[in-house]
């Protein structure tokens, strides 16, 4: 059966970013625009170009060092952001801007234009666009709150106008696939030339049918997925990726679409976008949660040893989890985690490697087997030379007299500091050390613990998020001592918030724009 292409366009490093906490460093969004590059995304929207200095550099980047993804930049319908958009995105192979504006009553009230007056705007910022670059996505924002007459009247302007691409988004997650399918299946039908230009769909999760909506459309016409990695995204995220492709390819049979994504690369970039962007992955989530593929239950086991499609209907292999996997000891080399970190699909420069083999001999140390799991725990060590808080020590006294205290040094500034502190428990009394020590005014929004494998020697994953003046900052460690990777969870989210602090200082540029601009 020949199969039609869907083109997938990844904005994990966009819209993903924009989920409060999310934001990742720029060498962080390097390295995932190179991982999804490697695995075959067909366009890679690499940020917000006028939205900081710091999104225009990693844009620029990202476009110089792209090797086939075609590199796309959102623009709000203006000139300045379209000329900033074109600035950043010009150096790539491939480049794409992406304008967009508001179309629903709801949006239109923010800029208060009226509908003649959006409707030229629309006309002169995607001619503004295409006059820059050969190709251009538009999208109408709230699209499914559109109202039918106006929706297919601006998509027919900026098809005139030169758009390549029309992204029909549900902003809001309000829709539902029968009503995707139709939507698209109508623009296609009804616009005049909408026959010359691909259909894209962009979908949030909010009622959990982002990944539904996006099939839906595909089969009323959409040739381009828009998606995040593990679906990171504002409020509920986006369509996931790996669950696209993967339904997809496997129910090729009543689905006959391909995308040209190499799926065993996707487990290694969902488990890299959870620690970069300090969302972690829940255990439950389809294709790249850790219980995706485990079997719990008697007659399930029994079942997967007779015949694994029994109860299984991809190979984890398929997806990048090695079938049978054996574990690293204290005496294996770093050939040895070079070449198993190779097989996770995780490529490390020399500095990087040396690192991570620092850490991992630490934890051979303290743990007899070193399963996958745990090596992706010490992957999601944060810890970077630039940070201003390091753990030097601590050692906590806990039980079931109290009170429970610990003491610790703590590195700030290069300079060592000591306390003791108490607290409700071992790791309120951590955490009350490092406030003693560093003072600040953040909140703790989020704190959480998870094993990394089974035994009373594995591994604890902490994630903590913390606030402070509308700023969100995740961090995460993992250590076999609970206490100890708590401390440092705590203490990566403060360093991140830190970093945060100083760019939203006044003379440096923020992230806080807004879409009246538009
Ligand atoms: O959800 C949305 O509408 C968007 C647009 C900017 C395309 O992310
Ligand atoms: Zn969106």
């Amino acid at each position: 059966m020949t199969k039609d292409r869907v083109l997938i366009f990844d904005t994990t490093l966009r819209d993903g970013e924009q989920s409060p906490g999310a934001t990742m460093t720029h060498d962080e969004k390097l390295e995932i625009a190179e991982m999804l590059d490697e695995m075959g995304v067909d366009i890679i929207e690499a940020g917000f170009p006028i939205a900081s200095e710091g999104d225009f550099r990693a844009v620029s980047e990202i476009a110089m060092r792209a090797k086939s993804a075609t590199i796309c930049g959102l623009a709000r319908a203006n000139y300045k952001d379209i000329d900033r958009c074109w600035e950043a995105v010009k150096h790539a192979r491939s480049p794409r801007i992406h304008t967009f504006i508001g179309t629903s009553p709801l949006h239109r009230a923010i800029p208060n234009l009226t509908k003649d007056e959006m409707a030229e705007r629309i006309h002169d910022t995607v001619t503004h666009a295409r006059n820059l670059c050969d190709n251009v996505q538009w999208s109408p924002m709230d699209a499914t709150r559109t109202e039918w007459d106006y929706l297919a009247r601006v998509v027919e302007i900026a098809i005139k106008a030169g758009a390549t691409t029309i992204n029909i988004p549900d902003t809001v997650g309000y829709t539902a696939p029968v009503e995707s399918a139709d939507l698209i299946r109508r623009l296609i039908a009804e616009v005049p030339g909408a026959d010359a230009v691909i259909f894209a769909t962009h979908c949030h999760n909010d009622l959990g049918m982002a990944t539904a909506n996006s099939l839906a459309a595909v089969e009323g016409g959409a040739r381009q997925i828009e998606c995040t990695i593990n679906g990171l995204g504002e409020r509920a995220g986006n369509t996931a990726l790996e669950e696209v492709v993967m339904a997809l390819k496997v129910r090729g049979d009543i689905m006959p679409y391909e995308t040209g994504i190499d799926t065993r690369k996707i487990m290694a970039i969902s488990r890299r976008v959870a620690t970069v962007s300090g969302f972690p992955v829940q255990f439950n989530k389809a294709i790249v949660g850790k219980n995706a593929f485990a079997h719990e239950s008697g007659i399930h086991q029994d079942g997967m040893l007779k015949n694994s499609e029994t109860f299984e209907i991809m190979r984890p292999e398929d997806v990048g989890l090695a079938g049978t996997s054996l574990p690293l000891g204290k005496h294996s080399g770093r050939a040895a985690l070079r070449a198993k970190l190779k097989d996770m699909g995780f490529e490390l420069a020399d500095n990087q490697l040396n690192d991570v083999f620092v850490r991992f001999k630490d934890l051979a140390d303290r743990k007899k087997e070193v399963f996958d799991d745990d090596l992706m725990a010490l992957l999601t060590q944060n810890e970077s030379g630039d940070d201003r808080l390091k753990l030097k020590s601590l050692r906590v006294i806990c039980g079931t007299t109290g009170p429970q205290t610990a003491e610790m040094v703590l590195e700030i500034d290069g300079e060592d500091v000591a306390t003791t502190a108490t607290g409700d428990g071992p790791v309120d009394a951590t955490f009350n050390a490092v406030k003693a020590l560093f003072s600040h005014g953040a909140r703790l929004q989020l704190y959480q613990v998870n094993a990394v494998t089974e035994g009373t020697d594995a591994q604890a994953t902490v994630s903590v998020r913390m606030e402070e003046d509308g700023r969100i900052a995740t961090g995460q460690s993992a250590d076999t001592d609970t206490v100890v990777a708590s401390a440092k969870a705590y203490i990566n989210a403060l360093n991140r918030l830190l970093v945060r602090r100083e760019k939203s200082a006044p003379g440096h540029d923020t992230k806080e724009i807004s879409y009246k601009d538009a």
